[in-house]
């Protein structure tokens, strides 16, 4: 980055009206002192290459990092839909099991030559739409994803498909049901370091794919959606990225994986060299604790969301919704219950899509925004969480 000026920014509204608890430092945990609160930066900096372009071709001001806002949401899914009554036709189960369990009736399920990349398109225009920003305009497309079209990831076909000229930086997160919400605090931290100022994160998963069809315990949970936000720099005094809290624990990796597989091959290599060339390889289907993983949620969800509020100087009566990450509606229960959140200011979608990993989260949170439930200004708690394991959260308002 070249030619950077810095400048302070006094105040950060939100935080006018809420007393601060301690004066530590940033950032892992999203942990603003009051001091890195008052000094939220501003950078202005010149693009590696910027001036040897025409002013028509040049970049949006690249400058920004003072504070960053939801400007947009839209989301899609397949027409295939795959009711637990369906299911009850290839696998021992029922519909009074399944909804009961999990709160799950319906799911949509890629079909023929539907593909992620398609609907995680489709809902990154819709954000696009709606935020009003044309796809010139984005510097960053975020794909969240586990179950990329392309071993190498699919986002920079979004950034193609989307049309955005000037080629900005297009790459994939991969952290299965919680890549939305790590995506959208990488967004945050990427505007406010300075040199983005629209960026689209965009939570996409395919499931179906990698879910064994004859057990029961994990097909009947999982459904495919895209989902997908616009984050936009603004001033500090429209921040809307209040406090974030974010963890990983490889070693629960046990509970919930889909690891990489070796092929067999008839006859195998007589190579020259014992154990080369290898064998080549694809992903296993979900393998799933599911016991282990519900304790895991309803145990670090709680915490989290505490933790994230904490880092924002806020308190739970200043949610207004709890957005989860759509995986099972005990789990959602259990959390909202924890943090005594009345039952209708709880997020809910499971019945109709299941749990669509990385889509989860945006997917509902754009129902919620169009159905005219999530207003505006108004305050939600959100936390993702699942393989890895990784879990995380985030205290954020809608636009
Ligand atoms: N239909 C009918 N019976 C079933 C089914 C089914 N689909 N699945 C399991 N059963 C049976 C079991 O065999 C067992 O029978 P048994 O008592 O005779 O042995 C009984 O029902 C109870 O099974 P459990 O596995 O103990 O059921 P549980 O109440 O734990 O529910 C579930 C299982 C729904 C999977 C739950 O554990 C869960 O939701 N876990 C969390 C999963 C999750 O949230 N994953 C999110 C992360 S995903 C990601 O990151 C990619």
């Amino acid at each position: 980055m070249a030619n950077a000026s810095w400048v302070f920014t006094p105040t950060l509204p939100h935080l006018n009206r809420k007393r601060i608890s301690s004066s530590v430092a940033i950032f892992r945990s999203g942990l603003y002192s009051p001091d890195a609160i008052s000094k939220r930066i501003s950078c202005a900096s010149t693009a590696r290459g910027a001036d040897k372009l025409s002013s028509n071709e040049s970049r949006p001001a690249r400058l920004v990092g003072k504070g960053c806002k939801l400007v947009g949401c839209g989301s899609a899914v397949p027409t295939l839909q795959i009711s637990n009554d369906d299911l009850s036709k290839i696998v021992d189960t029922n519909d009074e099991w399944i909804s009961v369990r999990t709160g799950i009736r319906n799911r949509r399920v890629l079909s023929g030559k539907d593909r992620m990349t398609d609907l995680a398109t489709e809902a990154a225009k819709k954000a696009l739409e709606m935020a009003n920003v044309h796809p010139d305009d984005v510097d960053l497309v975020l794909l969240c994803t586990s179950t990329a079209d392309d071993l190498f990831g699919s986002a920079p076909q979004i950034q193609a498909a989307l049309g955005c000229k000037g080629n900005p930086l297009a790459f994939d997160i991969t952290a299965a049901c919680s890549g939305f919400l790590l995506g959208l605090i990488s967004a945050s931290c990427y505007i406010r370091g300075g040199g983005f100022k629209n960026v689209l994160v965009i939570g996409a998963d395919a499931l179906s794919r990698f879910v064994d069809w004859t057990d029961r315990g994990t097909c009947i949970l999982f459904g495919d959606a895209a989902g997908a936000v616009l984050i936009q720099a603004c001033e500090s005094e429209e921040d809307g990225i209040f406090g974030f809290d974010v963890h990983s624990d490889g070693e629960g990796n046990r509970h919930l994986n889909a690891g990489v597989k070796e092929h067999e091959i008839e006859g195998g290599i007589n190579g020259p060299i014992e154990g080369f060339p290898p064998k080549s390889s694809s992903y296993s289907c979900v393998q799933m604790n599911g016991k282990e993983v519900f304790r895991f949620a309803c145990r670090v969800v709680p915490q989290s969301i505490e933790m994230a509020l904490q880092n924002a100087g806020l308190t739970r009566s200043d949610i207004d919704w709890l957005l989860l990450h759509q995986a099972n509606q005990r789990i959602l229960d259990g959390v909202a219950t924890r943090l005594e959140i009345p039952t209708e200011r709880v997020i809910s979608n499971l019945a109709n899509y299941g749990n669509t990993s990385a889509a989860s989260i945006p997917l509902a949170l754009d129902e919620a925004v169009r159905g005219g439930k999530i207003k505006s200004g108004e305050t939600i708690a959100t936390a993702g969480f699942g393989a890895g394991l990784t879990w995380g959260s985030a205290i954020i308002r809608w636009n």
